[in-house]
């Protein structure tokens, strides 16, 4: 698996940042909950940018033969981007106006689209990836993964 290593990396890097954004649910400290969610919403800026579209211009036009679940993957790109616009809002809202009511839409939607980038990087990392790895001749694997690690955003993260 390793021509998908730097996906892999930052879907590792994906799971550390919405793990500790979890790790605040019951934490009663303010200050340390807003703190992680602007770290989820840095993480889905530069996911968004950088990893979904390695994905989406090197490893997907790749594959051919499932493009259901490419299909699929590609949804949820649309539908987690939708999702950050909403958290970005709903932050800055919050910023704004600080009440009860702006907090709660705030971290019900943080906790959303963590549970939606979580699911849908682990269903890559299980299915996706490892259809791809089958499909893949040793020749385009190595290309790919050249083409991979020259856009890599994990440095960034
Ligand atoms: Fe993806
Ligand atoms: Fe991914």
């Amino acid at each position: 698996m390793l021509e998908f290593q730097t996906l892999i990396d930052e879907h590792k890097e994906i799971y550390e940042v919405i793990n500790k954004f979890k790790a605040t649910q019951n934490s009663t400290n303010l200050f340390e909950i807003l703190d992680r969610i602007k770290n989820l919403v840095n993480l889905l800026d530069k996911i968004i940018n950088v990893h979904f579209a390695s994905e989406e211009q090197i490893i997907f036009p790749k594959i051919k033969k499932q493009q259901d679940l490419i299909n699929c993957v590609l949804d949820e790109h649309k539908e987690i981007q939708h999702q950050k616009d909403l958290l970005e809002e709903l932050f800055n809202k919050y910023n704004t106006n600080p009440t009860n009511i702006a907090y709660e839409a705030l971290t019900r939607q943080a906790n959303s689209i963590a549970d939606t980038l979580y699911n849908h990087a682990y269903a890559e990392d299980v299915t996706l990836f490892a259809f791809a790895g089958i499909e893949l001749s040793q020749q385009e694997k190595e290309i790919l993964a050249e083409e991979l690690a020259k856009l890599s955003c994990r440095s960034n993260l």
